[in-house]
């Protein structure tokens, strides 16, 4: 079992690819806190690691909220006994999220409070605790559009996965000395709710996406998760501030 009794922290556990790494990471022998907002669908993961033998409990935690994530981070620390990985999973990428042009600026305010904020806040409590046991290993989801532009924008959604890379690069610098590893992986379009929900609702839009795709379909969440596991595992000792792209080629895609 590669992550043996790690107490591992996964944000935005209630759906897609964050309940995906809960169960794959209890299969690996983790602890895993299963934290989010949507609290039935939150304990339903946990619930569904249970089943299958696992051990996971359910934190309701809202990351862009400041007391939320300090009581949900001191609540997995007392039922744990402290915290090993922190897998920075919840991102938000709402609709109306366009151009600077005509984005609003409630949207924009929103989509960094989740996506950049959360990030910031579960570092702020999480990291301390990692310190207190002399290692850890956090884990970002940024994006691959953090990397290339697009005709179709979500200026908001780009910008905040852009402030995660350069966030990631900082921690890993800062937090090495004291045993604590940070990366960052950029997965490419997933068919996950945050995809199909809007993104790939008409079948035009989805074979548009498809048609710039090397690998022909889209990601699948365990094309994330499997690196997410090495990631937080002690295989991955000397992998510190690397931003790890996994899209099946899309960003290598010139036409
Ligand atoms: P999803 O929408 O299926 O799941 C996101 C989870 O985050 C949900 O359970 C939601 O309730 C939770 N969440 C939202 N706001 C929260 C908050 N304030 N506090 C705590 N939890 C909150 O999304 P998916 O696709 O699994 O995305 C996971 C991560 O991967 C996100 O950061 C997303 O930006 C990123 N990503 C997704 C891609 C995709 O194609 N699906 C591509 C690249 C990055």
């Amino acid at each position: 079992m590669r992550l043996k009794d790690k107490v591992c922290v996964i944000t935005g556990a209630a759906s897609g690819m964050g309940r995906v790494a809960c169960e794959l990471f209890a299969r690996e022998g983790a602890h895993v806190a299963a934290l989010d907002i949507v609290d039935d669908a939150g304990a339903d993961t946990a619930r569904r690691v249970r089943a299958a033998g696992g051990e996971a409990a359910y934190f309701h935690c809202d990351v862009a909220d400041e007391s939320s994530v300090r009581h949900a981070m001191e609540a997995v620390a007392s039922r744990y006994g402290g915290i090993d990985v922190l897998y920075n999973n919840a991102g938000i990428m709402p609709e109306a999220d366009h151009s600077v042009i005509d984005t609003p600026v409630e949207v924009w305010d929103r989509v960094m409070a989740v996506n950049v904020r959360g990030i910031f806040l579960c570092c702020k409590y999480a990291i301390p605790e990692m310190m207190r046991r002399g290692r850890g290993s956090v884990i970002n989801i940024a994006s691959f559009v953090a990397q290339i532009g697009c005709s179709v924008p979500q200026d908001a959604y780009t910008a905040s996965k852009g402030a995660v890379l350069s966030l990631t690069k900082s921690l890993a610098i800062q937090f090495r000395p004291e045993g604590i590893r940070t990366n960052a992986i950029c997965p490419g379009p997933i068919e996950t709710p945050l995809m199909t929900e809007w993104l790939l609702k008409d079948e035009a839009a989805k074979q548009l996406r498809l048609s710039r795709q090397p690998s022909g379909r889209f990601g699948r969440p365990e094309d994330i998760v499997n690196c997410a596991i090495y990631l937080a595992s002690d295989e991955s000792d000397w992998t510190n501030g690397a931003i790890i792209t996994i899209d099946g080629g899309i960003t290598s895609n010139y036409f």
